[in-house]
């Protein structure tokens, strides 16, 4: 008798075993399908999100609505102009939802109506300019001045002579600057010419402003130095920021005699490309 109990109860474990291992089975398999599906579905929505704006490095899933409406209003333009320009928000009003800038104390810092400084930022390192090539008590980066003082020794080989008026900037000094020429020209055309307190990129201490030895800036371009600078500057790292024919884009109407120092590397980069700043950092150094 007690050997039928232990014969009938090792069969009734081992139906036992058999059921767990069938029920365990049938929930893998269960939760393989499960995981299974999504991945369908990822392929599907994948290949519904592909559209006209979504092949550049750039584009972002975010803006889509915002690139066809730009494109709704700007035909002519290529959608890698649409995409561009719509991450850089020149489908709003500017100083509109505005950021604090980042990369800050880097050469590819970008400022600009959207981006800002803060009004207690300083950059590193900033040097007095020598007073033999630059209006007295201003100052620039460190690495900036290196290479500012090779371009102008290189100008003066050429016969030519280049002079600062103006390099970093303070917050406070840019409020004094942009309330007077409020006060002058109203804020509509002043906000055409001169950045608002913290959106100025003097205050990142990488930003010259030059002139033909005394002259005033505004003649800059008719000058030899002009030339020279649109020939040359990239060779120390420095571009021209507020290109003619680009006020749609820098916002800014053409500055012949301020440059922007990025780095001999992206300097160059940035001549070749023929875009502005604000357009390649968007292309090319946001998300590297
Ligand atoms: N004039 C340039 C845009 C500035 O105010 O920084
Ligand atoms: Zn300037």
């Amino acid at each position: 008798m007690k050997k039928v109990i232990i014969i009938l109860s090792s069969i009734i474990v081992l139906i036992f075993i058999i059921l767990m291992i069938f029920l365990f089975n049938v929930n893998d398999e269960s939760i393989d399908n499960l995981e299974e599906k999504p991945e369908y579905e990822d392929i599907n929505t994948t290949e519904k999100e592909k559209n006209e704006f979504s092949s550049y490095s750039y584009y972002k899933e975010e803006n889509l609505e915002r690139y066809r409406n730009y494109k709704a209003n700007n035909s002519s333009l290529d959608n890698s102009d649409i995409v561009t320009r719509v991450n850089l928000n020149l489908d709003k009003e500017i100083y509109t939802d505005t950021v604090q800038a980042t990369n800050l104390n880097t050469n590819y810092v970008l400022v600009n109506k959207f981006n800002y400084l803060g009004s207690d930022y300083i950059p590193n390192n900033l040097e007095l300019l020598d007073n033999s090539y630059a209006k007295s008590g201003i100052y620039l980066v460190k690495e900036a001045k290196d290479m500012l003082e090779k371009l102008i020794a290189a100008a003066k080989e050429d016969g030519l002579n280049i002079r600062v008026t103006s390099a970093y900037r303070s917050y406070s000094y840019q409020v004094n600057l942009y309330n007077n020429y409020v006060k002058t020209d109203g804020e509509k055309l002043a906000d055409t010419y001169s950045a608002r307190p913290g959106y100025s990129e003097h205050q990142t201490g990488l930003v010259v402003d030059v002139t033909r030895s005394f002259d005033n800036f505004n003649n800059f371009e008719n000058t030899e130095e002009y030339k020279w600078m649109l020939e040359h500057a990239s060779d120390y790292g420095f571009i021209l920021r507020y290109p003619k024919d680009k006020e749609e884009i820098t916002t800014y109407t053409f500055e012949a005699w301020h440059y922007r120092y990025v780095g001999v590397d992206l300097a160059k980069k940035i001549k070749e490309s023929n875009l502005t700043f604000d357009e390649y950092y968007v292309r090319y150094l946001e998300n590297a």
